[in-house]
């Protein structure tokens, strides 16, 4: 069933893709032509449910910039959030609440109400330039400060690697690779030059970092954890934290709290989707929870000013209704901030009906609902709760207290169209590419080093195997789309502009005496092979798998053939293994002289890998996360090759 949906999205994007590319039809879905737009996320979610009819089912017009642009309600300059929320009507303070996507929520909409939040989703590829998404935002805020209530409202969404749903920036290595690169100073960087280019586009709440700590490599969510080791999250998610700050971004750790810890078979399943672990049940003691509370700490000391809750589940208990650690982030915490909740998670509460979770989610301490599509419900919910004496004024008072404070910080009462930003380089500056090739390189690590791990000047290099040109597997999950494309199911590079390996090898290869060779007829004539394997993409639970295998269920198809040929020529072989985690190789291992993971590098891999090929630059990357020979061994936890591994620094 999970291969079907996915295989299924696959072919209607690819289509779209197809029609956009040939129509040159204007790309992206804009709030007022929503109602049209499904994303791969919204399908797979909601797949089946009937979305109430609502305001949200309007097609509207779209509103067009009213001349002027309306400003600032005065009064609210000099407010305290105490005072601005003292002046609210219930409803508009419950419209602050609840955060609708961008297909579901029209400008109009807006207007009306006045949501405390939009929702980003990304369906479209290639993707929105900076200076659309600028427009798309803008004009949201337009409409809310066109509203009675005139509080400006708050864009948020996913750049997990880069921003990852504009077009013309590069696409940063996935947490895994920063795991294995495990460099603070360069992680600082990096969040300067995503929070940089953020600016330009408007959307600056980021829904990142992830500090997840996987622990079990079928979760399909392994890539967005750094590592499996807290000390190492804690200490690249800081930094990250403090880069994107610098630039004024709202950051959002996620998934409060243990979401890395979901146990294998106790995934979140209903009518339409069985999930395997993702979404699970975290079953751990009180200190694992104390020491992944600390990694929190460290973060909201760093002034993290927004959390998400995790979909998961802790010891039993689902995190949207766990308010004993919610209200711990407040009360003791010192988080000042407001959490928000994952997309539709409160309701999968234990409430029977949508009132129902509404009100445990709410009292549980979230603050803002991120309901894609049931946000006006929802909003009308919390009227009805407070009105009947289930949810305190007092407790709703806080909530829009808080969101009210973090937008003020984020200077959204002072610059609401980010007129004023000062963004430290210019749109995908040549610094950003040079510390996401960084980054890619310092993740490379080598697992098996027979024949070396560079190409022998004056040798003849056969380039093989279904990753050797192909962007979109380097890049994987949440990039332009929600699951991401290879280039095989794209038809087209990914990544427009970006090198694969083979393009980055061909390109060094005069300069460093090799000759790249890929027809089969001349495979023979070759000292070396480079075997560069991969993962198809994935996001969330459609990367859970029991079969972990590097030709199992979840690589790419080619991948099987390309080792046989190899293992069949008798050449010496590097293998490079692009994938979201330490897939499992033993079957062939003993097949290859030299192996290379690589995990998700980004847009910028194949330089990287390129370059390290070449003798560029040194193998520095170690493990993230244990190595497994088998699945058996990993409830075993016996481990094959522990975190801090690598094969050049035995
Ligand atoms: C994911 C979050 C993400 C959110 C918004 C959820 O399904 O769990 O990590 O931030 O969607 O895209």
């Amino acid at each position: 069933m999970k291969k079907e949906i996915r295989k299924l999205l696959a072919t209607t994007l690819a289509m779209t893709m197809v029609f956009s590319m040939a129509s040159c039809a204007a790309k992206e879905a804009t709030p007022d032509e929503s109602e049209a737009e499904t994303t791969a996320q919204q399908v797979t979610e909601t797949e089946a449910t009937t979305v109430p009819e609502t305001e949200a089912q309007e097609t509207e017009a779209p509103v067009d910039t009213p001349e002027p642009t309306p400003t600032i309600n005065p009064d609210y300059i000099g407010a305290t959030p105490e005072e601005i929320v003292a002046g609210m009507s219930l409803k508009d303070k419950a419209s602050q609440m609840v955060q609708g996507a961008l297909y579901n929520l029209n400008y109009k909409q807006m207007t009306r109400n006045d949501y405390g939040s939009v929702l980003s989703t990304n369906s479209n590829w290639p993707a929105n330039t900076p200076e659309e998404w600028i427009d798309i935002v803008n004009r949201y805020q337009v409409s809310a400060l066109n509203s009675s209530n005139g509080i400006p409202y708050i864009y948020g969404q996913d750049s997990v690697h880069g921003v990852n749903t504009a077009s013309g920036t590069v696409i940063f290595p996935h947490n895994i690779n920063i795991g294995a690169a495990n460099d603070p100073d360069l992680t600082r960087e990096y969040g300067v030059c995503v929070g940089s280019d953020l600016q330009y586009t408007g959307m600056i709440w980021n829904f990142a970092p992830c500090v997840a700590a996987s622990q079990d490599p079928r979760w399909g969510r392994t890539y967005e954890s750094y590592s499996s080791d807290l000390d190492i999250i804690t200490s690249l998610s800081v930094a990250y934290v403090q880069g994107l700050q610098s630039e004024g971004i709202v950051v959002c750790p996620k998934h409060f709290i243990c979401d890395g810890y979901v146990k294998y078979g106790t995934g979140e399943s209903n009518e339409w989707i069985q999930r395997i672990i993702d979404r699970g049940d975290a079953i751990v003691s009180n200190s694992v929870i104390e020491d992944n509370l600390a990694v929190y700490q460290a973060l909201i000391d760093e002034g993290a000013q927004t959390i998400m809750i995790s979909h998961s589940a802790l010891n039993g208990i689902k995190m949207h209704e766990n308010g004993d650690y919610i209200w711990l982030l407040k009360n003791e915490m010192g988080f000042e901030g407001f959490i928000v909740s994952d997309w539709d998670s409160l309701e999968n509460c234990s409430g029977e009906t949508l009132y129902d979770n509404v009100v445990i989610c709410v009292n549980a301490g979230v603050d803002m609902l991120m309901e894609a599509s049931n946000f006006e419900e929802c909003r009308d919910i919390i009227v009805e709760a407070v009105n009947n004496g289930d949810i305190s004024m007092e407790r709703v008072d806080d909530a829009v207290t808080r969101i009210i404070r973090v937008k003020m910080e984020a200077g959204l009462f002072e610059d609401p169209y980010f007129e004023h930003v000062s963004p430290s380089y210019e749109y995908n500056s040549d610094y950003g590419i040079e510390v996401a090739t960084k980054l890619a390189e310092e993740s490379l690590v080598p697992l098996k080093t027979d024949a070396g791990l560079t190409l022998e000047p004056g040798s003849r290099v056969f380039v093989m195997g279904p990753a050797a040109d192909d962007v979109g597997a380097l890049c994987g999950g949440w990039t332009v789309t929600w699951e991401g494309l290879t280039d095989e199911e794209a038809g087209a590079k990914y990544i427009a502009g970006a090198d694969s390996i083979l393009d980055a090898l061909v390109a060094g290869a005069a300069d460093h005496d090799i000759t790249i060779v890929t027809d089969p007829a001349e495979m023979d004539t070759c000292d070396v092979i480079v075997l560069a394997l991969g993962e198809t993409t994935y996001a969330e639970w459609n990367g859970d798998t029991e079969d972990l295998s590097i030709t199992g269920e979840l690589a790419m198809p080619g991948n099987a053939a390309a080792i046989a040929e190899a293992a069949k020529s008798g050449i010496p072989t590097i293998t490079l293994l692009v994938a979201g985690r330490n897939v499992i190789i033993s079957d062939y291992i003993d097949q290859w002289d030299s192996v290379i993971m690589c995990y998700l590098p980004g847009s910028q891999g194949g330089d990287a890998i390129a370059n390290a090929l070449f003798g560029e630059c040194d193998y520095q990357g170690t493990l993230p996360m244990p190595y497994y020979q088998k699945v058996s061994d990993i409830e075993s936890g016996k481990v094959w090759l522990p975190v801090g591994f690598s094969a050049v620094q035995e």
